[in-house]
C-alpha cells in the first residue's frame, strides 16, 4: 500500500517526509492555488523538500496539448515526476500514448466504474476515485470501490486505486476496507492517523513511571 499526501504545502511536506513512509505527493490545480506560486517553483520545492514521486496534473482539454504540457512536467525530473489527467476521452488517449514511454500516470477525477474500466485499459498506473466528492453527490463510494476493486482483480489489470478526496479518518479506513490499493491525504488527516488520546495517556503514564522507578532506585542506593 502507498500513501501520497494531497497538499503542496512545503512545510507539511517537509513534516511529511521527514517520517519516511510517505510514497510521494498528489496535486492539482486547487491545491497549486492554495500554495499561491507558479507551477514551476511549486514543482521545483516539492521535489527539493520530497523524495518520493510527484503528481502534477495538467489542465489542457487537447490530446496534443495535454502531450505538450506533459513533456514540459517531465522535464523538471523524469523519473519522480508523475502525470495525473483527468479522465476524459482526449485524457485516456494521453494516458495510452505515455504509457508507451513507462511515464507514471494517474487517471484522476473519477466518479465511476466505467471511468475506472476505461483508465485500466488505457494502462493507467493509478487511478483516483474522489470518495468525499462521491459520498457529497450521493453516490456509495465505498460500493464503487468495491466494484472497482473486483473488476481488476477479475481481469488481472495492474492499475491501482489511489483513492483521493477525503474529510476524514473514518472515510480513509473505509476505502482501503472496500479495496483502496492506496490513498493520498491531507496532512491534517495524515497527522490524524497518528493521533489517539489514549496513546497520549499511556506516553505520559509511562514517563511517569519512569520518573517513579528512578526515584525508586535512588533511594535503595
Ligand atoms: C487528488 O488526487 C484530488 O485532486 C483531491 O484529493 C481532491 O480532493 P478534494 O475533494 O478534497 O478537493
Amino acid at each position: 500500500m502507498d500513501l501520497f499526501l494531497d497538499t503542496a504545502d512545503i512545510e507539511q511536506i517537509k513534516q511529511g517526509f521527514d517520517i519516511g513512509i510517505l510514497k510521494g505527493v498528489t496535486t492539482n490545480p486547487s491545491i497549486l492555488l492554495k500554495a499561491g506560486k507558479s507551477r514551476s517553483d511549486t514543482i521545483k520545492a516539492i521535489l527539493e523538500n520530497s523524495n518520493g514521486l510527484l503528481f502534477v496534473q495538467t489542465v489542457s482539454d487537447k490530446y496534443r496539448d495535454i502531450m505538450i504540457e506533459a513533456n514540459e512536467l517531465l522535464s523538471f525530473d523524469s523519473k519522480r515526476i508523475g502525470i495525473k489527467i483527468p479522465v476524459t476521452p482526449d485524457g485516456i488517449k494521453a494516458i495510452q500514448e505515455l504509457k508507451k514511454s513507462s511515464v507514471k500516470t494517474l487517471a484522476t477525477a473519477v466518479f465511476s466504474t466505467s471511468q475506472a474500466i476505461i483508465s485500466a485499459i488505457a494502462g493507467a498506473d493509478y487511478i483516483a476515485p474522489y470518495i468525499n466528492r462521491m459520498e457529497q453527490n450521493g453516490i456509495d463510494a465505498i460500493e464503487v470501490i468495491e466494484e472497482i476493486r473486483n473488476i481488476y482483480e477479475m481481469n488481472c489489470f495492474e492499475t491501482k486505486i489511489l483513492a483521493a478526496s477525503f474529510r476524514n479518518v473514518e472515510q480513509v479506513i473505509r476505502t482501503i476496507k472496500a479495496g483502496a490499493h492506496s490513498v493520498t491525504i491531507s496532512y491534517e488527516l495524515f497527522c490524524d492517523m497518528f493521533n489517539n488520546y489514549l496513546t497520549d495517556k499511556s506516553i505520559k503514564k509511562f514517563a511517569e513511571d519512569w520518573v517513579a522507578l528512578n526515584e525508586k532506585i535512588k533511594i535503595k542506593q
